[in-house]
């Protein structure tokens, strides 16, 4: 393989919204419908994806669907230009950031990617902390274009059912530069722990819930 791989992040500068989540729903999908080789680079210091990953590699048998590696931000760039090719798709899990415009190696991060994906769960303090989130972006995306790259980036709504927030936050978040999924995702407890060695979709209540959203992903960033 020599094609650049694919690089996606789903990102926020808020924690708890279901990056990582999210980040292990998409990439076993892609890794198990599209037959898609796929990596997740962990950066984020807490480490949960890894520790996940870890652990249930120690219960089961049998290959993951996907590979994750630990990294920290300041060491992707040289694994990307040594060892990105080796992949289809990449996901970049990035750290939660205190100052999203002061934070330089999250910041690089980003710029390492093709697209970005936003979760935003519907209340008023998650959705004011996007805004400085999605300024970073559009400063990314006109960076690019100056050099012919194409760059996207979409929210979606995570936890549908959970708030009551979601129609305003929809509304506000577009108005200031963010374009929002048709589709969301309710808090479901399919959701909660996904697995590395099955895709959601290999569930019937998974592909019921999931493949809408999931459908709109792959149109949306070219997958
Ligand atoms: N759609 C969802 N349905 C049910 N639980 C969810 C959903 N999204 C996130 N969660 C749960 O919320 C918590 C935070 O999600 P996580 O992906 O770790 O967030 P982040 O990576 O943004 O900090 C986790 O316990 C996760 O299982
Ligand atoms: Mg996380």
């Amino acid at each position: 393989m020599s094609k650049a791989p694919k690089i996606i992040s789903v990102a926020n500068s808020k924690g708890g919204v279901g990056k990582s989540v999210v980040t292990i729903l998409l990439a076993t999908a892609l890794a198990k419908e599209k037959g898609k080789k796929v990596l997740i680079i962990d950066c984020d210091n807490q480490g949960s994806i890894s520790d996940m990953y870890e652990n249930e590699k120690e219960l089961k048998d049998g290959e993951p669907l996907v590979e994750v590696d630990e990294l920290t931000p300041r060491k992707v760039q040289t694994f990307l230009k040594r060892f990105g090719n080796d992949y289809d798709v990449i996901f970049i899990d990035i750290p939660r950031m205190t100052d999203a415009k002061k934070d330089n190696a999250t910041v690089l991060l980003l710029y390492n990617c093709d697209g970005v994906l936003v979760p935003v769960v519907g209340s008023q303090v998650d959705v004011l902390s996007t805004f400085d989130f999605v300024e970073i972006m559009e400063e990314a995306k006109i960076d690019k274009k100056e050099m012919d790259i194409d760059f996207r980036f979409y929210g979606f709504i995570n936890r549908r059912n959970q708030r009551k927030y979601n129609e305003e936050a929809e509304e506000i978040l577009k108005k200031n530069g963010l374009k929002m999924f048709s589709n969301s995702l309710p808090d479901l407890k399919i959701f909660t722990t996904p697995s590395f060695y099955t895709s959601i979709l290999d569930s019937a209540e998974g592909e019921r819930r999931f493949s809408d959203f999931y459908k709109e992903f792959k149109r949306k960033f070219k997958l």
